[in-house]
């Protein structure tokens, strides 16, 4: 035995007992892609999936990965540094114009983008400043920031969309460069950024802001521009001031991270991302990929996010008429509130028995007590995926105490 062997053992006690009982839910091979698939041969509808507007499988964006394999292959074989095709340079181009920023930077995550932006940016003179529920890259993008032998930030938290405590925070800040990041939609809750007020309080103390729309951008705003369209606030904040990241992973249908912001500052964090500049390029397939979404929704107009609005607005009503608590969703995130791990569970095995999934969220993805099946509403869900989905968690919201919110008690599997 070895100290990692005792670690990785005593680690996995909780994953060893979910697999035992047959109710864990994670890394289930899938034998297509695409909403409608199967596992181990059985169909399902997929409502974990992060393809917001269904272009993913769509035959256009797969025809332009496959001509860009013949062209450049799958991969580059070393970091964008010395590895940028025109592909990658029309992407950022095209990509700059559309959300109507001076200048894009495209790496090959939306992890990478936001890590590599927060360490490009804050130093000791620095204090970086999170949203409570802040997603794991921003996390960790401050946290290597903070960590930074004698050139370290300074790291502050700030409640849950709330322009006092952020103020409070800017007010008691230690270093004199504030850079707050928040959210267009926090992923695990669904509910939007407090944008307005959390940009004028920004504004009032001079802080610079990186906003990460992965969840928002072909989801928010007419033109699925995003959270500062939907309010009607593009260009509202200096954009010397502002950096928004963003990702291929959702709307845009496969892999990848976009990072927009002026001229000067884009080109530093280029020039700095560690985490950009020691990994390798985005795949030209996948930079095809998404610079054809990019055209289709050019082309579309306003229609293919309103088509996934009347979706989103259809399963919600629905869940809210059947009693279900959808937290602080107010987007096509729909987190199902089942507030029990073992309910979360449960309900999640009952519903994949039936061809539905939806993948639970628990401990330590949410706090002891929030436990939920995150339900994410797409443009490529039919009205009957939904209604089935509907009628399956009302059967199974009632049988396990989801809907009523009694306790579970000694029921198993
Ligand atoms: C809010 C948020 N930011 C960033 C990311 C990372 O994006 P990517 O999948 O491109 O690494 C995700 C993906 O889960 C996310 O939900």
């Amino acid at each position: 035995m070895s100290w990692i062997k005792d670690k990785a053992h005593a680690e996995l006690a909780r994953i060893r007992e979910a697999k035992e009982k047959q109710v864990y839910p994670y890394f289930r091979p899938f034998e297509s892609g695409g909403l409608h698939t199967t596992i181990a041969g059985k169909p399902l509808v997929n409502f974990s999936s992060n393809d917001y507007l269904g272009l993913t499988n769509h035959p256009k964006v797969k025809e332009a990965a496959k001509a860009a394999i013949d062209r450049y292959a799958c991969g580059l074989s070393s970091s964008r540094v010395q590895a940028t095709t025109v592909l990658h340079v029309e992407l950022e181009e095209r990509l700059a114009r559309w959300f109507h920023f001076p200048k894009c930077l495209v790496t090959t995550t939306g992890y990478q983008a936001m890590v590599g932006t927060i360490m490009s940016l804050a130093d000791i003179d620095t204090t970086i400043i999170l949203d409570q529920l802040s997603h794991a890259c921003i996390l960790d993008g401050s946290f290597l920031a903070g960590g930074v032998p004698k050139n370290g930030s300074e790291i502050r938290f700030f409640n849950h969309n709330s322009a006092r405590s952020l103020e409070r925070v800017l007010k008691t800040r230690e270093r004199k460069n504030a850079l707050v990041c928040i959210e267009g939609i926090y992923s695990l809750d669904g509910d939007q950024a407090t944008i307005k007020e959390l940009l004028e309080v920004c504004a009032r103390h001079d802080a610079c802001l990186v906003l990460d729309d992965a969840h928002g951008s072909g989801t928010l705003g007419v033109h699925g521009r995003g959270i500062l369209e939907e309010h009607g606030l593009e260009g509202a904040f200096p954009t010397e001031k502002l950096v928004v990241v963003s990702t291929f992973s959702k709307t845009f249908g496969g892999i990848g991270g976009i990072i927009l912001g002026d001229e000067e500052v884009v080109d530093h964090i280029k020039h700095r991302a560690r985490s950009f500049l020691f990994s390798a390029t985005l795949p030209a397939p996948i930079a095809a990929a998404a610079n054809t979404i990019l055209t289709m929704l050019e082309e579309s107009g306003p229609e293919l996010v309103a088509e996934l609005r009347s979706k989103a607005e259809y399963m919600r009503t629905s869940l809210t008429q059947v009693g279900f608590d959808l937290g602080m969703s107010n987007t096509h995130i729909m987190p199902v509130m089942c507030r029990e791990e073992r309910k979360a569970l449960f309900m999640h095995v009952a519903l994949l028995e039936n061809g539905v999934m939806m993948v639970p969220i628990t401990y330590p993805g949410v706090k002891e007590g929030e436990e939920r099946l995150r339900v994410n509403v797409t443009r490529g869900h039919t009205r009957e995926d939904m209604d089935r989905a509907i009628e399956l968690l009302q059967i199974y919201g009632e049988a396990f105490f989801v809907l009523s919110g009694e306790d579970i008690g000694p029921l198993e599997l």
